[in-house]
């Protein structure tokens, strides 16, 4: 029996679902019941009625459906996949920085822990940043965390006052408006699509014709009648790019763009987790309880 078939039969017998994400590797994707951006990710976690979810992504996005899905089930198939971004900011930092603004609204990213999204208002993905910070009253101060690219990209979007952490993902913020010009120049004519976490999504988000997350990007990607589109963001989402729109060129900005955390599971990791039940992701149901009202707030965007 081939792994993918093993993986499948596991997961029947376990009642399971898997999801990955878009910068998984292609062979994980190709498994996984539902692919998509962390968005997609958490509602999927939240409609599926099976007990056990395998999640092929970094550990907040298993953390965050074990918060909105307390009773069951969540396995992370390597322990390793953490998040650079996510480590920027601890709970002891956020409240700190919450004490020198007092009665600011705090809005995290998805990307962060548990414990931070405990001392949150409110989440956003790069899919309803803009969408979430609309939401709150225009004269109340905002503290935006943990990434300072995404942050920067929705005060300008927004006009509002925000005050930003200068936290960054080290994959995006490798990607820089040189590299922008140098595609330019050596693409004429070829469509840029960016990630907000890019170091160069705002500072020359003049240079950039979309700024989208990673399934904004994959519809661009689906509906782009384009020859060729150059792609800012992390490697991985190259496969259902190419995949949905077989007669489009995509080229990355830069090959390097890797995220090692993403590349940490694998086919044997999938397998085994279901095989073995692990890595069981629990969160502290005091944590949980306050970091599901910032949760909620963003799925139901
Ligand atoms: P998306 O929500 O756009 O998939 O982004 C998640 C992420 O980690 C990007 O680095
Ligand atoms: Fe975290 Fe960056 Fe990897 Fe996304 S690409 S999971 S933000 S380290």
């Amino acid at each position: 029996m081939s792994l993918e078939q093993e993986i499948r039969t596991l997961r029947d017998e376990r009642n399971a679902v898997i999801l990955a994400h878009n910068y998984q590797r292609p062979e994980v994707q190709e498994v996984a019941d539902f692919v998509g951006d962390s968005l997609y990710l958490s509602r999927k976690a939240v409609e599926s009625a099976k007990p056990v979810i395998v999640f092929a992504g970094v550990r907040f996005m298993a953390e965050t459906a074990k918060i909105l899905n307390p009773s069951r089930t969540v396995l992370l198939p390597d322990p390793k996949a953490g998040c650079g971004l996510a480590d920027a900011i601890t709970a002891d930092q956020l409240r700190t920085w919450k004490g020198e603004h007092p009665g600011a609204v705090v809005v995290a990213y998805i990307n962060t822990s548990a414990e931070v999204k405990a001392e949150s208002d409110y989440c956003c993905t790069s899919s309803n940043a803009e969408e979430i910070i609309r939401r709150i009253p225009a004269d109340q101060e905002i503290l935006f965390l943990p990434d300072v690219f995404l942050g920067e990209y929705v005060r300008r979007k927004t006009g509002r006052k925000i005050h930003l952490w200068m936290g960054d993902c080290p994959v995006h913020a490798k990607l820089r408006p040189e590299d922008l010009e140098r595609a330019r120049a050596a693409h004429p004519g070829a469509p840029i699509v960016a990630h907000p976490e890019c170091g160069c999504s705002t500072q020359a988000m003049d240079h950039v014709d979309r700024v989208l997350s990673t399934d904004g990007m994959v519809r661009f990607a689906e509906e782009t009648r384009a020859p060729e589109v150059i792609v800012a963001t992390e490697v991985g989402i190259l496969h259902r790019m190419r995949k949905l729109n077989p007669g489009t060129k995509f080229t990355p900005l830069s090959e390097g763009a890797i995220c090692p955390f993403m590349k940490e599971i694998d086919l044997t990791d999938v397998r085994d987790s279901l095989a073995r039940n692990q890595y069981v992701i629990d969160v502290e149901p005091e944590t949980a309880a306050k970091a599901r009202r910032a949760l909620e707030r963003m799925i139901a965007s």
